[in-house]
Parts: structure tokens; sequence; C-alpha cells
């Protein structure tokens, strides 16, 4: 074996994961978890398509397989929990190829579709979260018992996991087949650990921007943050920084205390008023907000609150002393947005702070509902990275270890085990 070669195979024996290219393919059966979770508006239509995009170089790498994806959209009980058939026909749009939507996820429909396919063939499950164990927090090996993998995992030679932006939940389809099948990381989750890895140092000073929906995950990576890394801050919008005003014990008006509630962030209240007790110096709310009244967007000061109007963006003054801080900053990472940007009128918050965020010395952003955002204000190509994922994203960056990453390292030593 020549120099080269030695030292290629040296650093594929180091690396702590196997990759695409360290597993012969061709001809093999292939599942594939991917994350096509994506903004949809009411009659169904996806809004964005990133994620879909960003699985096309995995998919063309196992152009000589037969491929299944497993995806999910949404959760149990939100308006866009749906099945997955707009999924398939966006992404044989953007593959150029036929996505083979099947109304099962391990059934015998499922599997004697599985069964018919040939090489090159590609199809898509039904939305996982519809199988009740998806979301149970277990074990790879106790996810591996489940009937789902039992069903499924006989019907192919290798998985892949291509969805960094759901590898910080320990869910089935993430995690559950790396017990029993050889497993390697795809391209998606390759790019990405290589562009976060860079944000993941604890002597520098990195800003974090955090909005968007789903507070509960904001405060978990705030009190880790914190905790870790003491030069960082924290800059809050979106419904965590409601929740922070809540609970500082400040009255938010009737529609806005209903959002809390309604959205189960209530019972976060005083998690977040231990974390503003204890790091308060560190984390800055808005100072005004952007409201809906009766179909106009006013803008309304903390002091002014209660109002009974919803909040929907953050103010223009917020928007200046933010854009301020971001634009000096040495490394920021965003997460979430600061506003409704489904919305015309209530993009401006996150359009402004993203703009900023060109500005900065390394700028991360988390992606989910964000890098519509990105998009839209077509700023991609002016920021250091776009990661696909918004909580798995922020979770590592601010120091946790992801189940679907420390999963994929175990099957790996397992593989270098039995050779
Ligand atoms: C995301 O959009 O961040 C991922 O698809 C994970 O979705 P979840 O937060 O509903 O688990």
């Amino acid at each position: 074996m020549d120099t080269h070669r030695k030292t290629e195979r040296l650093m594929q024996e180091q690396s702590e994961y196997l990759t695409l290219s360290d597993i012969e393919l061709a001809g093999k059966s292939v599942l594939v978890r991917v994350d096509l979770n994506s903004p949809m508006d009411p009659r169904g239509v996806i809004l964005d398509d990133m994620r879909f995009r960003s699985h096309l170089s995995t998919l063309r790498e196992l152009s000589e397989c037969r491929v299944v994806l497993l995806a999910h959209q949404s959760r149990p009980g939100k308006r866009d929990f749906t099945t997955m058939e707009p999924h398939a026909r966006l992404l044989s749009r953007l593959l150029g190829k036929r996505v083979v939507y099947v109304d099962d996820i391990f059934g015998s429909h499922a599997r004697s579709s599985i069964e018919r396919m040939q090489d090159g063939d590609v199809l898509l499950l039904e939305n996982v979260r519809f199988y009740s164990e998806e979301t149970l927090k277990r074990s790879a090996e106790e996810h591996a018992t489940t009937h789902m993998v039992r069903r499924l995992a006989p019907y192919f030679d290798v998985f892949v996991n291509d969805a960094f932006s759901v590898c910080h939940r320990p869910h089935l389809s993430v995690i559950g087949f790396t017990p029993l099948l050889p497993s390697v990381a795809g391209k998606v989750v390759e790019r990405e650990l290589h562009y976060l890895g860079k944000g993941v140092q604890s002597d520098t000073p990195v800003l974090f921007v955090l909005g968007g929906a789903k507070a509960e995950d904001s405060l978990k990576v705030m009190e880790n943050i914190l905790g870790r890394n003491p030069k960082s801050r924290i800059l809050t919008a979106g419904l965590v920084a409601n929740l922070l005003l809540h609970a500082r014990g400040i009255d938010l008006g009737a529609p806005n205390v209903e959002v809390l509630r309604s959205t189960g962030l209530l019972e976060y209240a005083e998690q977040a008023a231990e974390l503003l007790q204890q790091h308060g110096g560190r984390i800055e709310l808005p100072v005004d907000f952007g409201v809906d009244r009766d179909g106009e967007r006013e803008n309304v000061r903390v002091e002014e609150l209660p109002v009974p109007y919803l909040i929907k963006d953050i103010g223009i003054e917020t928007m200046a002393t933010f854009s301020e801080r971001i634009e000096s900053a040495q490394v920021v990472v965003m997460n979430g947005p600061a506003g409704v940007i489904e919305e015309e009128e209530y993009k401006v918050g996150t359009f402004e702070l993203l703009k900023a965020a060109t500005k900065a010395g390394c700028s991360l952003i988390g992606g989910g509902h964000i890098s519509a955002a990105v998009d839209d204000a077509g700023l991609r190509h002016r920021l250091t990275h776009v990661s696909t994922g918004g909580g798995a994203a922020i979770e590592f960056l601010s120091g946790e270890s992801l189940p679907g990453i420390e999963a994929l390292k175990r099957a790996a030593q397992r593989h270098r085990k039995q050779r």
C-alpha cells in the first residue's frame, strides 16, 4: 500500500463515524433518514425547499442503490402535521427522478413496495411521527426492539443518517437502526459537523441570538451556553423573549399570555425566572415590539405593556441595538426568527438582524424556519454557514452531544471491531 493510501486509511480508522465513502454502496438496499420537515402554508404548500436541496448530494451518491427514505413533518397536534405526499412530489422535481410516496411506514404495503424496488429507485415512506413510538426517548438498543425496526431492518444493507437537524432527538428513526445495520453519516451530516465544529470554542466570545417558537429548547440551550462559555452573551426574540418577560413579572396582555399557555410554555416560567436570576446580566430582552393592531403593524414599548394585540416581531429600537451588537461580534450564532416571518410586515426584525450578521466576523445561522428568511433576504452567500438544523445546530454549538451522532460513533466502533 502506498504512503498516501496508508495515510488515508489511518485517517479513516481514526474518524469517529463512518461516511458514505467508507462503504461499498452500489446495488445495496439503503435506508436513509432525511429531514424534510418544512414550513407549509394552510393549503399544504411547502414554503421552503432548503432541506430538500440539502439532501440531493447524498441521494445522487446513492443513485445505484435502492433508496428508502424515512422522514417526518411537524409534530402531533400542529396544523402542518401531515402526510409526506407533497414532500415526495417536491423531492421528485428537485432530484429529477420519481420519488414514490407510500402511505405506510412498516406495514405490509410498505414492505411489499420495498420488495418490488429496482436499483436506482427512491421511495419515501409515510411521516414517521404517525407511529407513536417514534418520539419516545429511548436508547438505540431499546428502539431496535420495536415493531418498526424489527419489521424494516431485514430489508436493508446499510442505514444512512443524513438528518443532521433531527440528530438532537433520540428518536426511533434517528438512532433505532444503528445497532442492527452498518450505519454511516450522509453528506449533510458530514458538512454540518465540519462547519459547526468551528463554532464550538469555549474561549471565544460567542453572541447567540435566540428566537423562534421552540422556547423550551432555547431555555435549555441558554443554560448550557451560559454555564460553559463565560464569554458568551444572549440576545432574545420570539417566544422565548415573551416567556422571559412573563417570568420577570411583566404582563404581556391576554392574547400573548394565551399563546404561551396554549403552546405549553407557561410551564417553563419558573425555569425561565431562575435563569434570569442566575445569568440575567448576560441575557438581553427586547425593549419594544411590533404588534398587530387590527391588521396594522404598530410599535409598542415594553413599558406600554399589557396590550390587547399579538406581539409578532421585535420593535424598531430593539432592531437597532441588537444589530449593533451583532455587527461587532467575533462569532454570532443565530437561531430561530425574531418574528412571524410568514407575514410580510413582521419579517423586518429577522431581516435586519440577518443583515447585521453578514458584518460579523463569523456568522453561523441555525436552520429550521429562519433559513427561509435567509433566502428571502438574499443573504445566503454573505453568511459563513447556514445550517439545515435549528435545535440540532444550536445544541451542538452549545456543547451538547447529539444522540444521532453518538449512535453513529458507536456503530462505527462496532463495525471496526467486527472487521
Ligand atoms: C427541526 O425542524 O428542527 C427538525 O425537523 C426537528 O423537528 P422537531 O423540533 O419537531 O423535533
